[in-house]
């Protein structure tokens, strides 16, 4: 840390005892950044896997009480917003939280760089290259801030839980106003506020996780379709991965909470929600008074009047038995199953930290098929571990093929400062990598190309969400196991499950016809 970050770090008010116990039991939107000291050790630490592995059982707290605060609330009149997401849907959703605070403090969203007030950018630290995209962005919006000084430029999510990150932004992009980390956005109207009136950076990322705050606003991408948190944070700890430090530990909502949230979207018309969490199966692990775990949620909501449930994403070493039984009641629950395997061989999942074997993987999945037969399986794979052999990338390949999987994600792994496989000597070079991800995707494609054709000429239930991007005159949606699917009808059908019957079949979509009179009139 140099002379001016520490400048920069002094910038979070440090507190005495006094002041943390006066915060307990004020409401949230008067608190300071005091009150919430106890999340901050310091601002700048690096992702540290031994410290986090040993994060305690602090009882989290949650909170009912957000407010903007009274000076806060017309801040933005007149004023426009724009949010650039990157990287999962965790981050989506917290776009959409941010848009709703921003909302209230009377800001407008706009998606023209030149017309907004205030531009953050929702960052993803998965992978190598998504930081990338974002120092290229963060490049291009130098110029727009030198022609309107009073712009804010921010910096969020993922990327700026890590302090190499910070301390970059700070040394070579002094253009950015603010950044601030996953555990702080309720914190944006204060930080908003900050960056207006103060003439340096303003830097609050707490390295700690902090409690659950339930009433923060939101506004939604769309009306057919809603992500609902269940989760967050991450405690499985993968040797590859930097989510467990960027995203704290695991901690569960409230199950009347969640349900509440699913009962108002219904209410409100939309058709399908998203489950999510960085680890979906740990759902309810954290509960020290009830025992009550994702498959009993899912229970609970297939009594809700809203058409499709889905969740993601799923670790296979906590997908239990009554989860099992839960789905295969079918309903409202799709038999869609998103299951990230990582590697087909069990001596590269033992260096991952993954906890299961490609036995053991391949058991969850006989289980699964036995008690959803039409169950469609989707997944994640990571190629060019460190020292992965030839042999052990063939047992992904034919993992691949025995599972059957209907399509899967799938990356060149990339160290993360930080992770123990970082730190790993790295015998396999990277044009061996490149060539074993065209393999496995040429093995993806022939897979998912398969799968589509079984479509051909039957009907499908699509989700229409609207028109299709490459032509207006075309509708698109999803089907229960989220093929996309263009087709023909009346703009009548948005927002609607309509039957579609299958014309042609492409390697990552459908074309059909709507069947007639599946648009109820009203
Ligand atoms: N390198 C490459 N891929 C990664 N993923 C997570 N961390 C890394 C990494 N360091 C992949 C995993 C995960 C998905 C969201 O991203 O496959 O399931
Ligand atoms: Fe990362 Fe997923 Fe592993 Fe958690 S379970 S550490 S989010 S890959």
């Amino acid at each position: 840390m140099d002379e001016k970050q520490r400048i920069e770090q002094a910038q979070i008010k440090q507190v005495n005892a006094a002041d943390r116990k006066s915060g307990q039991d004020k409401p949230l939107h008067e608190k300071t950044s005091a009150d919430f000291a106890k999340y901050f050790e310091t601002t700048y630490q690096p992702p540290n896997i031994n410290k986090a592995r040993k994060r305690g059982r602090e009882k989290i707290d949650v909170h009912y009480d957000f407010d903007i605060p009274e000076d806060m609330r017309t801040i933005g009149e007149g004023k426009k917003f724009l949010i650039r997401t990157y990287g999962c849907q965790m981050n989506e959703h917290d776009t959409e939280v941010m848009a709703g605070i921003l909302t209230e403090m009377g800001y407008e969203a706009t998606d023209d760089t030149n017309k907004a007030d205030i531009i953050l950018l929702n960052t993803c630290a998965i992978r190598e290259n998504a930081e990338n995209k974002v120092f290229g962005e963060i490049g291009h919006l130098k110029p727009l801030k030198l022609e309107n000084p009073d712009l804010i430029l921010g910096v969020c999510g993922c990327m700026s839980q890590q302090e190499s990150v910070v301390n970059r932004i700070l040394k070579k992009h002094q253009h950015i106003d603010l950044i601030f980390g996953t555990h702080n956005i309720h914190r944006l109207p204060h930080l908003v506020k900050e960056a207006m009136f103060s003439k340096a950076n303003v830097v609050e990322v707490w390295s700690k996780e902090g409690d659950i705050i339930e009433n923060l606003p939101k506004v939604r991408h769309g009306k057919v379709k809603a992500w609902v948190n269940i989760m967050y944070g991450c405690d499985k700890f993968c040797t590859y991965c930097i989510v467990p430090m960027t995203r704290g530990k695991e901690r569960s909502r409230r199950p009347e909470d969640i349900i509440q949230e699913v009962r108002h979207l219904a209410a409100n018309g939309y058709k399908e929600i998203t489950l999510l969490g960085q680890n979906v199966n740990a759902y309810g692990k954290d509960f020290e008074d009830i025992s009550f775990g994702l498959g009993d949620l899912m229970d609970e909501l297939s009594k809700i009047d809203i058409p499709r449930v889905r969740f993601t994403t799923s670790h296979p070493r906590d997908f239990d038995d009554r989860l099992i039984d839960v789905l295969a009641k079918g309903g409202n629950l799709l038999d869609h199953i998103h299951l990230p395997v990582q590697s087909g061989s069990s001596e590269i999942l033992r260096k991952m930290n993954r906890k299961y074997t490609r036995e053991s993987y391949l058991e969850l999945v006989r289980k699964i098929k036995k008690a959803m037969p039409n169950a469609t399986l989707t997944t994640d794979i990571i190629v060019g571990f460190p020292n992965e052999t030839e042999e052990q990338f063939e047992e992904t390949m034919t993992l691949m093929e025995e599972v059957g999987f209907e399509s899967a994600y799938t990356f060149i792994y990339s160290p993360r400062e930080g992770t123990p496989a970082a730190a790993r000597k790295d015998d396999v070079p990277m044009e061996v990598k490149k060539q074993r991800l065209y393999r496995l995707n040429e093995l993806v494609n022939k897979q998912s190309a398969e799968s589509m054709k079984s479509y051909k000429d039957k009907t499908v239930k699509v989700l229409v969400e609207g028109e299709s991007k490459k032509d207006p005159n075309v509708l698109a949606g999803y089907t229960e196991r989220n093929k996309l699917v263009n087709f023909k009808g009346p703009e009548s059908a948005i927002g609607k499950i309509v039957d579609v019957k299958i014309t042609e079949a492409k390697t990552w979509s459908l074309d059909g016809v709507m069947v007639e009179n599946t648009v109820e009139v009203k």
